[in-house]
């Protein structure tokens, strides 16, 4: 080994080190989650390098392993066989190097000869403004194991933004592919008077990248940066996926600091330029960013998400952890628009069923043993004449999530005032009943809630922090409601 992958390694080994002195204590905190990935200790951001390399499927993440905040980025790692139990890994990649000095980046990976292949962004400080005095670089690590990584000599493979209207700096998120003989990969970023747009660059060897055209580029209210770019061809469409920075809040859209969208088009690889439609949400609560997907052996596009916002207040900070990650979804495309459920491999986690049939809701109540930290819920509402229905979560006397539909005004809500410690709010996305039905598939976890509604048309996600001990569940309606079917089930992981 030369003398830079032993300083690599031992930077690994200490942050190694840091996580292990604290993990156990971390683990008893009521809020760790049951079956989400999140890091046995310390600060996650972006999923990075979703993929599936040698039978198995491989999830890297933003990583700052040595306390509850934003630091130098180093890659955490864990791997699965079936997307439901995940072994945690060795740190996969340390800031070592001169050219990714203060943080490997987000970025992506692939298989190459049998070899896994990490590109990220390599980033350095150049001066105290974290907006302004940054360079950010490209950089490539392989691995023969997919578990210990070497950065390549050739580093940093791509050293400059491309000329042009491209902002030399915010330069960032590689995410690579294969289309027929060639390697792509697209790169988020600005132009120089700030509205976000995509890079789309060229390989066939990994290492000499040429770029070839801005693939896309915001008008009107689409922000001041693209980040976390992600292209795929879905459904007889090609898909960006981006989570952009700086949208002003719309009606009902855009409340959270980012957002995280897709445009549906078609992507002419010889020219770069993506021709698309509108941006659309891929999620409407609180706590979804850089999504990245991957496409496993079944043909499934799968995507992950950081469950978390920039700049939102985290209560588990206090408990020296922060972050975590959705449940695997999986995309496909209906009528114009992704549609996102969770993976079927979940069904795995299920314990003491329990279902019922044609219960009338009057006013508020409770169901025998329908309550929960980590549960699953399946249900099939009936309003009939109500206009205000919908079920309470994680209720004590002083809290409660709130989950309504109103049939007047059409809208979904999801409402956390009153969830316990964390940041409270309420998100909205139209929502239209089928045939007079509201489908509902909901996954809590002991700090998180997830609602896929009408069959993953519309998904909500959101952190909640409630106490304990807050674990009834209450259906409502302002008129009697007919709850036409009810499945439930606790949720845990088999050891
Ligand atoms: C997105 C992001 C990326 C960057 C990473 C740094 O959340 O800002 O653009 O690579 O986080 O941790």
């Amino acid at each position: 080994m030369t003398g830079l992958n032993n300083r690599h390694q031992s930077l690994i080994q200490k942050a190694q080190n840091s996580v292990n002195e604290v993990k156990d204590k971390i683990a008893q905190n009521h809020w760790r989650l049951q079956y989400h990935i999140s890091a046995p200790a310390y600060w996650i951001n972006d999923p990075n390098g979703f993929c599936f390399y040698k039978g198995e499927y491989h999830l890297f993440f933003q990583y700052h392993p040595y306390s509850p905040e934003w630091g130098p980025m180093h890659w955490g790692h864990v791997k699965s066989n079936d997307l439901v139990t995940w072994e945690h890994l060795p740190i996969a990649l340390a800031p070592s190097e001169d050219y990714d000095q203060d943080g490997c980046f987000s970025g992506s990976a692939i298989e190459k000869g049998g070899k896994l292949y990490l590109m990220y962004t390599g980033n350095v400080w150049t001066g105290r403004n974290h907006d302004t005095d940054l360079k950010q670089v490209q950089c490539i690590a392989f691995s023969e194991d997919g578990i210990h990584f070497e950065k390549i000599k050739q580093n940093p493979v791509i050293s400059s933004a491309p000329n042009g209207d491209i902002h030399p700096y915010h330069f960032r998120d590689p995410k690579v592919w294969k289309h027929q003989e060639n390697y792509y990969c697209v790169l988020g970023s600005r132009t120089k008077d700030h509205i976000g747009q995509i890079l789309l660059y060229r390989s066939k060897d990994l290492i000499n990248w040429e770029f070839i055209n801005v693939a896309a580029k915001g008008d009107g209210n689409l922000g001041y940066m693209w980040e976390c770019p992600d292209i795929f061809h879905l459904n007889g469409n090609d898909v960006l996926m981006m989570s952009p920075q700086g949208l002003s809040p719309q009606g009902y859209l855009y409340h959270n600091l980012h957002q995280s969208g897709y445009m549906l088009g078609e992507l002419d690889f010889e020219n770069g330029m993506l021709h698309h439609g509108e941006f659309q949400l891929l999620d409407y609560g609180f706590d979804v960013y850089a999504p990245q997907t991957m496409i496993d052996p079944h043909g499934r596009r799968i995507m992950i998400a950081w469950m978390a916002m920039w700049e939102s207040s985290m209560p588990e900070q206090e408990y020296k952890w922060a972050g975590a990650m959705t449940l695997p979804r999986e995309l496909t495309i209906k009528n114009g628009q992704i549609i996102s459920t969770p993976v079927k491999e979940l069904e795995k986690l299920r314990q003491n069923p329990l279902s019922y049939q044609n219960v009338k809701v009057k006013e508020e109540i409770e169901i025998p043993h329908v309550k929960g930290k980590s549960i699953e819920l399946k249900l099939i509402i009936v309003p009939k004449e109500a206009t205000t229905f919908g079920l309470k979560l994680r209720v004590s006397e002083k809290e409660e999530t709130v989950l309504s539909y109103n049939k007047e005004t059409e809208m979904f809500v999801f409402n956390r005032n009153k969830s316990g410690a964390g940041p409270g709010g309420v998100r909205e996305v139209p929502v239209q009943l089928l045939d007079g039905q509201l489908h509902l598939h909901i996954f809590l976890d002991s700090s998180s809630l997830e609602v896929f509604i009408n069959h993953g048309e519309k998904v909500m996600t959101g952190r909640i922090y409630p106490s304990e001990s807050a674990q009834g569940i209450r259906f409502f309606g302002d008129k009697e409601i007919d709850l036409i079917h009810l499945s439930k089930w606790d949720l845990k992981i088999n050891e």
